[in-house]
Formats: C-alpha cells, structure tokens, sequence
C-alpha cells in the first residue's frame, strides 16, 4: 500500500487534500493522472451498465435531498455504526471493527486491556448534516446523500413514464456521497466524500432471484474483463445479522487488497423496500401499470453498488508491479539507451493498466531533437489527440529513461519518431507489458490505436 500511495504521488494520482495546510484527514485529491484513471473507470462502467444495453438508462439527481427522503428510506434511523470511546487514550472505535484497530496511545493493536476503558457501544449516525439557507435551525437541517441510489428511487416515475421502460429496467447513476465514517482511511479505500457508481435495477417481484444473480455474476466479470485476477476477486453471501435494513439478499464482490480481503461493491436485492416506503410516505403510486394489460406492481430492486475511487486501488494495486530486468532491459535494444543504460541489472516499475483504462494511452517520442524529428512527433502527437486519445510528448532524455517514466503510470504503447521515421514515414511503438517493439507506418497509428482500445 505504502508503495502505491508514493507513486500516486509522485507521479500525480492522488495528493492529500489541503496539503498545504498540513492536509486534512482522510481527504485526498485526485491528480491530472489521477482524474483520467478515475474517468476511465467511470466511462467503463456507464459503457458496459448504460451504454451498450437497451434496459438501463441514467440519471444524474441531486445531492441534497428533502430530508423526508432519508427518514423515509431508514437512513436517519438505521444508517449507524456502533461507537466506543476510550477513556484512556481518547480515541473512537467502531465496535465491530475492533480487530483492525490500534490504541491512539501504544499504536499497537487494542487489547483486553484497552477494552477496560471502553464506553458502551452508542449508535453513531453516519449522514453528514448541513443547513439550508442563511438560518441555522430544526426547520433547515438537510443531509448530504449517503449513496446515491435515493434520487433514483424518487425519480422512479419521472424516468419509468418519460422513457416508456418496462421492467427489468435500470437507472445508473455516478456521483459523490458522503458518510461521516468514525474510522476512514487505508488512503482511498474508505473516506468521507466518494464517488458511487450505482444501478437500480426495477424488476418484477417473481424474478428477483433471477436478476440478482445475473448482476452479481456480471459485476464479478466486468472487474476480470478490466484486469482483475479471478482469484484476487471473489463473492461473499452476508449472512442474515450483516443485512441492510432493506435488503434481503446482499452478496459482496470483494478483492484482496493489501489490507485483506475487503469489499470492492455489493450487490444486493433491496426487495420493494425503497419503492414502497417511498409509496407510503409521499402518498404517490409508484408502481408499475401496463395500459394494455392492465397488470399493475410495485417493482422488486437488485441494486450493484460500486466505489469509483475503491475501485481505482484495487486496479493500481492490481496493476503495480516491480519487475527485474537482467542486464538493465536489454529487450529494449534498438532505440538507443538499454534500460538503465548502463547494462546492469535494473528493475523497473510498472502499472499494468488495461488500456482502456490508462491516463495516458500513446507517448510520443521524438528520438534526438534535430533532424524534423520533433516536428513530425508534434504532428503525430496532433493527428491522435484529435482522434480523443490521451497523449504525452517527451523529448528530454535518454530514450530508455522515457519508457520508464510510462510504464511507472501505465502507458500501453510509446511511439518513437527517428531519423527514418523522417525519411521513410514509419515509427516504432513499444508495447508496455512485453516491452517488444515494432516498426509500422505512421499513417496506421489512429486505427491501430483504436482497434486495440476498441472503439
Ligand atoms: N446503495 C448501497 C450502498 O451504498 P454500500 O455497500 O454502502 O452500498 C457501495 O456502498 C460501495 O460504495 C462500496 O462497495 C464501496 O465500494 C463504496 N463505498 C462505500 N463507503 C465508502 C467509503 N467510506 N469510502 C470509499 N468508498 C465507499
């Protein structure tokens, strides 16, 4: 994990919020690098939830809510987690999580010792509080969204009627929630403020089994189609204390971080819970009416709820590697500098990326600075970014140095223009995984590119 969070770093990932002021806890900010992973992410997942199916559309609702929506979904009675206090050394634990924890006084792991100075358990709610306009009162008090799955379910008529969709239908929807977490951190895997990606998926009551494990089997895959191991990954059924209020059915996708196994997403049958509460509480039918054949229900929900910035971990930690490179990279022969140049054993970080989801897809390099080479680099550079590809230009630098410096933050191909280049039109791209080159006519990049990414 330490080794992440120095590349994330250094290379522009991700940098503590506020750093400036001495950073603030468990808050980060994502770097230029750090936003196109996470957009990629996101646009990976809105092409295989929304954009490539005919049942699921989107739908982008507000962060804040009327409180009634939180009463009425249960969060503002439910959503807590167990604290204790230690009278001793002063620091808050969450009760069920203690085996994680370490004492804020020996920063060692708490032991039977600690818990003698321990409070009892007292629910603390998680749902950030903010006030409405200029006075603070009972009247204004409004809640940040906890997950972003409510404004669907209070829009489940306005997108049923204007789309004209019929169940099994989806509404998808990304954005930032909040949870006033007791215990955040492990860097991005578990904050304060985060990004969702969610799918309420509307279906009738008699399929829920059936949808709910469709979903629980295409989210598993969508995480090995971008990288993931199938064994890093695996599936864990809650048993019937974990359960959310609403949910009679939750199966977590979980990967093994460098934390342990944890959860990555849950999928979960949410019943009728949400709809129908909903239904009951603003006095509105939200159900299902079928003009033709009359039929009418109250819909049954499987909800895959995912992490954007939870997910960004698992494929960095997936994608890291520091791999040994006998006689300094020699393989990368044929454009210039050797690996470390000098011939020795070398090891070079990597970021096995996929690559649609790499910040940056092509670096072009021009090899020396002279000769039109920079020229025709620029061009090229031009022609792919026009294409809507994420480029980088590097002409500083021995040539090996320059493939380091992208492997290090998962840039799948390096295109290097050279005196024949200039001469003859044709380039070299070096693949990042098998560091193997080829020389092909510059005129072939974009659809190369593109049919590799496959756009
Ligand atoms: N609507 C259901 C729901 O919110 P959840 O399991 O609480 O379910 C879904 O959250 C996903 O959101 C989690 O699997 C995780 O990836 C992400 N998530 C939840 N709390 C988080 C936190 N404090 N920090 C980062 N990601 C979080």
């Amino acid at each position: 994990m330490e080794q992440i969070v120095n590349l994330a770093k250094r290379r522009g990932f991700v940098f503590p919020a506020s750093e400036i002021y001495g950073g603030l806890n468990s808050c980060w900010d994502y770097g230029p690098l750090g936003v196109e992973l996470k957009r990629n992410i996101k646009d990976a997942w809105w092409r295989s939830m929304v954009h490539t199916r005919r049942d699921v559309v989107g739908l982008d609702s507000a962060v804040l809510q009327h409180p009634q929506v939180w009463r009425t979904s249960g969060h503002v009675d439910n959503f807590s987690d167990p604290l204790v206090d230690c009278r001793k050394c002063k620091a808050r634990f969450r009760a069920d999580d203690l085996d994680n924890a370490s004492c804020g006084e020996r920063h060692k792991p708490i032991d039977d010792d600690c818990r003698k100075h321990f409070t009892e358990p007292r629910a603390f709610n998680l749902m950030f509080k903010t006030h409405l306009g200029p006075i603070e009162g009972e009247g204004s008090v409004a809640f940040l969204r906890p997950e972003t799955a409510q404004g669907i379910f209070t829009n489940y008529l306005n997108v049923q009627t204007t789309a004209r969709l019929k169940p099994p239908f989806g509404v998808a929807q990304i954005g930032k929630s909040f949870r006033n977490e007791i215990t955040p951190g492990n860097f991005i895997f578990r904050t304060r403020e985060f990004e969702q990606m969610e799918m309420e998926y509307f279906v009738p009551p008699a399929e829920w089994q059936k949808w709910f494990d469709y979903w629980r089997d295409e989210r598993f895959r969508w995480y090995v189609d971008l990288g993931i191991a199938p064994d890093r990954l695996r599936r864990r059924d809650h048993d019937q204390t974990e359960l959310a209020h609403y949910s009679n059915a939750t199966t977590d996708i979980e990967y093994l971080f460098p934390i342990g196994w944890k959860e990555l997403e849950g999928v979960a049958s949410r019943t009728d819970f949400d709809l129908r509460r909903h239904s009951e509480a603003s006095g509105k039918q939200l159900e299902y009416f079928d003009g033709q054949t009359r039929e009418r229900f109250q819909p049954w929900v499987v909800e895959p709820a995912a992490g954007v910035d939870r997910a960004m971990l698992a494929f960095l930690v997936e994608a890291y590697e520091e791999q040994a490179l006998p006689g300094g990279g020699a393989a990368e022969a044929g454009a210039e500098g050797k690996g470390n140049g000098k011939g020795e054993d070398d090891v070079r970080t990597v970021l096995h990326l996929h690559p649609r989801l790499a910040p940056i897809k092509v670096a072009i390099f021009p090899l020396v600075k002279k000769d039109g080479m920079p020229e025709m680099a620029n061009a090229l550079e031009d022609r792919l970014r026009k294409q809507g590809l994420s480029t980088f230009y590097d002409q500083s630098g021995a040539i090996g140095r320059r493939y380091r410096r992208q492997d290090e933050v998962g840039t799948p191909w390096c295109v290097t223009v050279d005196g024949d280049s200039v001469k003859e039109g044709t380039v070299t791209v070096r693949d990042r995984d098998s560091m193997v080159q080829e020389r092909v006519p510059a005129a072939d990049l974009p659809a190369m590119f593109a049919a590799r990414l496959g756009a």
